[in-house]
């Protein structure tokens, strides 16, 4: 008589273990799928380096600054499958955290594995300066050097194989860049910070 009730409590463990082993499968195959989404996917870090930094055509009269920045930048990117359209970029140069020039760069595609440099020459044009900015400004002139920072904003689409990302904001900061008055001097290269 202990028989019946034996049996018919049996199938019930073994489909819950079916259910469990089903689910956990899946919890698997969907971490494993997004595991290898992410590996493909997921961008490094790209690399960006000023290479040249220094000013000309420099006048600074009457709290009024006329400059042409002359930058290179290096762009690295240093994914083997990853592609970038960079579809606008713009990059700015500080003095004191008051932006003193900026320029736009013609929209580019960087292939995986590239570099490319950026040379840019943004220019400031009697650009009015607080009188203590300008002191001080013309104090730096005076030794050579200036330590300005450099900015780079873009918008980007990642390229991976046939599919292509939404667009995102690339930011680059270069802080501090020691710019300096003659191109015979030689320019200590800047690493930058990149925030995706
Ligand atoms: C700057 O510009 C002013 C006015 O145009 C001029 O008198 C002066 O000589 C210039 N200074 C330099 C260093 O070029
Ligand atoms: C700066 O450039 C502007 C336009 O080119 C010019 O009119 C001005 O005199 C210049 N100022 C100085 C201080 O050189
Ligand atoms: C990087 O890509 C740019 C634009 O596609 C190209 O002009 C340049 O030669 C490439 N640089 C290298 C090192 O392959």
């Amino acid at each position: 008589m202990a028989n019946p009730p034996l049996q018919r409590a049996k199938p019930r463990p073994r489909l819950l273990r079916w259910i469990a082993v089903a689910i956990l499968a899946l919890i698997v195959i969907v971490g494993l799928a997004v595991l290898i989404i992410w590996l493909a996917i997921k961008p490094k870090r790209l690399v960006y380096t000023v290479e040249e930094g220094f000013i000309q055509n420099f006048n600074l009269t009457n709290n009024h600054l006329n400059a042409t920045f002359d930058i290179v930048m290096r762009a690295y990117n240093p994914n083997t499958k990853v592609s970038i359209y960079y579809d606008s970029v713009e990059v700015s140069v500080t003095y004191d955290d008051q932006t003193v020039a900026f320029t736009g760069v013609e929209p580019f595609f960087q292939p995986h594995l590239n570099v490319t440099r950026l040379e840019v020459k943004p220019v400031a044009q009697y650009l009015p300066l607080k009188g203590s900015m300008a002191k001080d400004l013309g104090l730096e002139k005076s030794s050579g050097e200036v330590e300005l920072a450099v900015y780079l904003k873009a918008r980007i689409r990642f390229k991976v194989g046939d599919w292509k990302s939404k667009d995102r904001t690339l930011r680059v900061a270069c802080d501090p860049v020691l710019a300096h008055f003659s191109s015979s001097k030689k320019f200590e290269r800047t690493f930058c910070d990149v925030d995706l």
